[in-house]
């Protein structure tokens, strides 16, 4: 496969994944709620993602394009670095790109470390039975709102998942316009209108889930 077609990829399966953080935080904006509300709402989302056929395909294509997105920025960076002598690159990076974008691939590695223990986190309760009982709410469904609540009353998990929202801000600006670019959008003014678009999406999605575990906490 070309780097074309790598680059291709990996903006389809980015953008894919900035879709899906935008319906995550809205779910998990829910928690914001008073706990009267938020608990039936939250865990009737969560009985809904489990239960719909739609959503699990979907579920399945989420889980496919991490993989390939993880797959093809390593195959992209690797490919990069072959290409560019050691002193054309340090001097080319510092002259035409910004922090993130250089960093995309470290930024990349914390992001997946941190999915794999968030997933750990609600998974082995949730899914596969590890750990504490998951019980179950008035209308008889599981309770995702308890678990979700139990993990943000463990400071060091609070820090855990707000501190890392700032490597994910900075991955998903810098992300959101490279994947743009790569589908071929390359009007001035689009661009520009795009670069401020980013920095606003980044900048929501960042803030909004790193302060849903403090609110629960300090609640
Ligand atoms: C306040 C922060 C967050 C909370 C409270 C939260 C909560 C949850 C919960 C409860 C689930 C399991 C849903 C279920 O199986 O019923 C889940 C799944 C997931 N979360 Fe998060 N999440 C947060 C932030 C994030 C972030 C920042 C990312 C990505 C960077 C992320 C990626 C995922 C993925 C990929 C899944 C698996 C989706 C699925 O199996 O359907 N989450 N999250």
């Amino acid at each position: 496969m070309t780097l074309f077609w790598r680059k291709l990829a990996m903006a389809v399966t980015g953008l894919f994944l900035c879709l899906f953080l935008v319906v995550h935080l809205s779910a998990n904006a829910l928690l914001l709620l008073p706990e009267a509300s938020a608990q039936p709402l939250y865990n009737g989302y969560s009985e809904f993602l489990r239960e719909s056929p739609v959503i699990k395909v979907v579920a399945y294509l989420l889980y496919l394009a991490i993989l390939l997105h993880v797959v093809y920025a390593a195959l992209v960076t690797r490919t990069n670095q072959k290409a560019r002598p050691d002193h054309y690159r340090a001097r080319d990076l510092r002259a035409n790109s910004t922090w993130a974008s250089q960093n995309m691939g470290w930024l990349g590695v914390v992001l997946l470390i941190f999915i794999v223990i968030h997933l750990v986190n609600f998974w082995s309760r949730i899914k596969l039975g590890i750990g504490a009982e998951v019980g179950l709410d008035a209308a008889g469904r599981k309770d995702v709102y308890e678990v979700t609540y139990s993990l943000f009353q463990n400071p060091y998990y609070v820090a855990f998942y707000s501190v890392l929202m700032l490597p994910l801000g900075y991955h998903l600006h810098h992300g959101l316009r490279a994947g743009f670019r790569s589908l071929g959008f390359h009007h001035r003014e689009g661009l520009r209108r795009l670069d401020r678009f980013s920095t606003l999406y980044a900048v929501v999605v960042a803030l909004g889930f790193a302060i849903i575990p403090l609110v629960v906490f300090l609640r």
